[in-house]
């Protein structure tokens, strides 16, 4: 049995899953995946572990608590390793601050903003909390963000995967029915990182998952973004109000800054006075994906010259939230500590629409007893 060392404290367990594990240089390619567990602390007097997932020269940590995407380490054009993702060295770094950025969170049961915290299903009228003034944002003041989950790692021919589950109560938050969650990380042989979400539900209610990571190509800690070219496979976008609540419309991109449907620098635009980016202070809106399938179709593309880095992501979900991180504001120190500021990092939230309980000309976010939500996304890491 082979035990592999952290830099923190805690007790290492490695879990033997008949993958023959590699004893050490599990970043070198060619060697089995490993996942082990470690101790990470304690909320609210339940235990959390911090999972590290290695599948060649890649390496993830995944947290139980709120599924947190903690750190995902993956190389430069020179086969550099660092960590992309804006995060907390700590357990307490994510607590004591209510992570209000949602670094890395797994965000239910509902991805992004709710009108005024209100949605009327089959006659009966729900009021959710107002968590993000006027209006409910990512699940309530207790989303899944920040609930511990139960976890079970998952061996593969080629790949390591960690099954996370949560049961949320009937009434929690205020959204009807039992909702049974599962979602799985799975950590490919190439670099990927695949999230198959599962939910199933006791009464008829509404469901939007999604993961809120930030990616910053350069590492997290180095400087913003703006340099960073995105790509969209998106010809509209969901305008929004002042209050970043959708009108109903979609909107063309053509001929404005919401236009990435070829790569552009995201610095390039986001001071632009469009109205909507004066709106998001930047870019923090809803792209309507240009889909042809109902399975996985790659949505957004971004690359970083400097290092070389790529991230390309595929999705079933109809839509993908691009936010810039314009609400950082130097207030909160990330893994490296140093102070995250605007623009440091963008994340690209695969989605339903936003407020999609009030729109019914949107794709519907509802769930019955019965039916199962299965939704996939994929982060492919390479390099130019
Ligand atoms: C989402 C929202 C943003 C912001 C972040 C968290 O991306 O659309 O407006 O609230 O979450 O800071």
């Amino acid at each position: 049995m082979t035990v592999r060392t952290f830099a923190r404290a805690g007790v290492v367990l490695l879990l033997g899953l008949g993958l023959g594990l590699a004893s050490s240089s599990s970043t070198q390619a060619g060697v089995k995946p490993t996942i082990t567990k470690q101790a990470w602390g304690s909320v609210g007097g339940q235990t959390v572990d911090r999972y590290t997932l290695t599948n060649g020269k890649f390496r993830v940590r995944i947290l139980t608590y709120g599924g947190i995407l903690q750190t995902v380490e993956t190389p430069d054009r020179h086969g550099r390793m660092a960590n992309v993702t804006l995060g907390f060295g700590s357990l307490g770094g994510y607590v004591t601050s209510k992570n209000p950025a949602y670094f890395g969170a797994l965000i239910g049961r509902y991805g992004n903003r709710i009108a005024k915290g209100k949605f009327t299903l089959d006659g009966q009228t729900y009021q959710l909390a107002i968590n993000n003034d006027p209006n409910s944002l990512h699940g309530g003041n207790v989303g899944f963000d920040k609930r511990v989950w139960s976890a079970t790692p998952v061996a593969g021919r080629n790949t390591v995967a960690l099954r996370l589950s949560y049961v949320s109560p009937n009434g929690e938050e205020n959204y009807p029915g039992t909702l049974r969650t599962t979602v799985t990380y799975t950590i490919t042989k190439n670099r990927g990182i695949r999230i198959d979400y599962r939910a199933t539900t006791g009464k008829a209610t509404v469901v939007n998952l999604t993961n809120h990571a930030y990616w910053n190509l350069g590492g997290e800690g180095t400087g913003t973004i703006d340099d960073h070219k995105l790509q969209l496979k998106a010809s509209r976008y969901t305008p929004v109000d002042s209050t970043l609540i959708p009108t109903g419309k979609l909107d063309r991109v053509a001929g404005t800054p919401m236009d990435f449907r070829r790569p552009t620098a995201i610095g390039a635009r986001n001071r632009s006075n469009f109205q909507q980016i004066v709106y998001g202070r930047g870019y923090d809106h809803n792209w309507v994906l240009d889909r042809r399938t109902k399975g996985l179709e790659v949505a957004a593309r971004v690359s970083d010259a400097a290092s070389g880095r790529t991230l390309t992501i595929s999705t079933t979900e109809p839509g993908i939230q691009f936010y810039g991180g314009n609400f950082l504001d130097g207030t909160l120190y990330g893994t490296s500590g140093k102070a995250y500021r605007q623009g440091d990092g963008l994340a690209l939230e695969t989605q339903h629409f936003p407020d999609s309980p009030n729109h019914a000309n949107f794709p519907s976010t509802v769930l019955r007893p019965g039916q199962v939500l299965r939704s996939t996304t994929v982060y492919q890491f390479g390099t130019l």
